[in-house]
């Protein structure tokens, strides 16, 4: 790709939900001064840029995935100006920060949509996907009806108060169907590219793009939403070349050809993500397959993997913990794993000290059963374990209330905690050209239903072999590689001899061959 930014090669990430991270003001609710409090810890931990949920105005029903105005910090979190001290707060440790757009949908209280639902003509009448009757509605997506004196249905993208934004459809079909090229499709595109323009001149590095594949409707394998990124890739490459994208869409082909830098595997869509750690049966809980998961990386990789990087998440705000069903010790080879792979790893705040899916939760801000993996990190020994000053009642999100619940006071205290591992796992990678998000990969154990999971990884004269068995038992595979040195290792050693190599059980390595 002409432009990519070079700090993406050594880039690891750390996720922030700002309702959930750290209270500065008492209010119970996470916001941009406290995460500027826990940026040393961020930084101490490894991570060098973080992408931060939606902090714009909302009327939260969707947690921020419901913007109001694109243009205003959420008052809850702070100001503009506080957003913008965090940015410089940021690039003042040497590291980078990405926000969240929400490019397919606004809240239903955005103002554009609002004027939209007039039967007048305006400047936003055709700023979403209206079709021009009540009685017919948008066929193959949800619709909202009946709420305005304009007569139509008006898609919705994700929950029904979050209509979709018109940037056009592949091959209109009825009347009310424009196409891409239309005015009021560009229209849309073009704000889409203000705001961008807003954010990135105010300092922030880039964005992670929600629902990126699904902006073109009745899209056809993604061609048009690929023409309409590799438009505002044209943008940039014009205007901020050293802006960082990534996407939300699940399926690396598509995005880096459209111009995205980055592409998350997410546990929906084909990426075989979920068998690693979230299934009935996942790979890193000792009894797995991940064939299948290899298979279609390696697919993918071949066709996307030179031209931008495969994001391997912890976790998101979306998934269910990572520890509820990866417990112990195999939650270290789970990170051994994320951070031996290519492509930038993407932390999920907390998973770094195993925080724990809380159970029982009523839904908040329309997480449902998300709202579990969004309870308030874990700080210390103190009141709502430092997280807030209010009263636990007035916390975004109850906490989990177990007495041996994480924290990291107690785990930068306990030399074999996940947060040390955790740290020790990222500076191995930081200090390898081989490990770190270009090197290359080779698959060299992957079978069905066979432990271990091994590869190879290599950037010009350093090669290095990863090895890692989640099962109980020893397992051994064919490999004439001779490791050499030790660089990594959790569980105990490999051994090697006439032709086979052989990981203890619940164990990891990484050696120089
Ligand atoms: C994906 C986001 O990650 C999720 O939290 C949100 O609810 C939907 N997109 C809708 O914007």
């Amino acid at each position: 790709m002409k432009n990519s930014p070079s700090w993406l090669d050594g880039a690891v990430f750390y996720e922030i939900y700002p309702q959930s991270f750290m209270d500065s003001n008492g209010d119970g609710i996470g916001d941009f001064n406290g995460i500027i409090s826990k940026l040393d810890y961020i930084k101490d931990l490894g991570c060098n840029a973080i992408w931060m949920n939606p902090c714009f105005e909302s009327p939260f029903g969707d947690a921020g995935y419901d913007v109001s105005d694109y243009y205003t910090a959420a008052p809850r979190y702070g100001t503009n100006e506080d957003l913008k001290r965090l940015f410089s707060e940021v690039h003042k440790r040497g590291m980078h920060i990405l926000l969240d757009l929400v490019p397919g949908h606004t809240s239903v209280e955005h103002r554009w949509f609002k004027e939209s639902m007039k039967p007048e003509r305006n400047e936003f009448t055709d700023r979403y996907v209206w079709t021009d009757s009540i009685w017919e509605e948008p066929s193959g997506m949800a619709s909202l009806r009946g709420i305005s004196d304009r007569d139509g249905s008006c898609a919705v993208n994700f929950f029904s108060h979050q209509p979709a934004l018109n940037y056009g459809f592949y091959k209109p079909e009825r009347p009310w169907q424009q196409p891409m090229d239309a005015a009021g499709p560009i229209a849309t595109r073009e704000e889409l590219k203000n705001i961008m323009r807003f954010w990135l001149s105010l300092g922030c590095d880039g964005f992670r793009v929600d629902m990126a594949g699904s902006l073109v409707k009745h899209d056809e394998n993604g061609r048009g939403t690929i023409s309409l990124w590799k438009n505002i890739r044209e943008f940039l490459d014009e205007e901020f070349p050293e802006a960082a994208m990534v996407s939300e869409w699940g399926e690396p082909d598509k995005s880096l050809e459209g111009g995205f830098h980055m592409d998350f595997l997410l546990h929906f869509g084909p990426s075989h993500y979920n068998d690693l750690f979230r299934c009935e049966k996942p790979f890193f809980g000792g009894k797995g397959d991940v064939s299948e998961f290899v298979k279609k990386y390696i697919e993918t990789y071949k066709s996307a993997g030179e031209k931008g990087l495969i994001c391997i998440p912890s976790g998101n705000h979306d998934m269910d913990r990572l520890s509820r069903s990866i417990k112990g010790d195999r939650l270290k080879l789970a990170f051994a794993f994320l951070l031996s792979m290519p492509g930038a790893p993407f932390i999920y705040y907390g998973d770094e000290i195993g925080l724990r899916y809380v159970e029982n939760h009523v839904s908040v801000e329309g997480g449902y059963g998300r709202t579990g993996s969004r309870s308030p990190m874990q700080w210390d020994n103190t009141a709502n374990a430092g997280f807030s000053s209010a009263a636990p009642e007035k916390l975004y999100i109850r906490q989990d209330p177990a007495k041996d619940r994480p924290t990291v006071e107690n785990q930068l205290r306990d030399g074999n905690s996940l947060l040390n591992e955790v740290k020790r796992l990222i500076s191995i990678r930081k200090s390898s050209p081989a490990l770190s998000n270009r090197g290359k990969i080779e698959f060299l154990h992957a079978e069905k239903n066979e432990y271990p999971l091994a590869y190879l990884r290599t950037a010009g004269d350093e090669k290095i072999l990863v090895v890692i068995n989640p099962s109980d038992n020893p397992a051994k595979f064919e490999c004439g590689l001779k490791p050499r040195e030790a660089v990594y290792t959790f569980g105990g050693e490999i051994t090697s001899s006439e032709g086979y190599i052989t990981a203890l059980g619940i164990s990891a390595g990484f050696y120089r061959v």
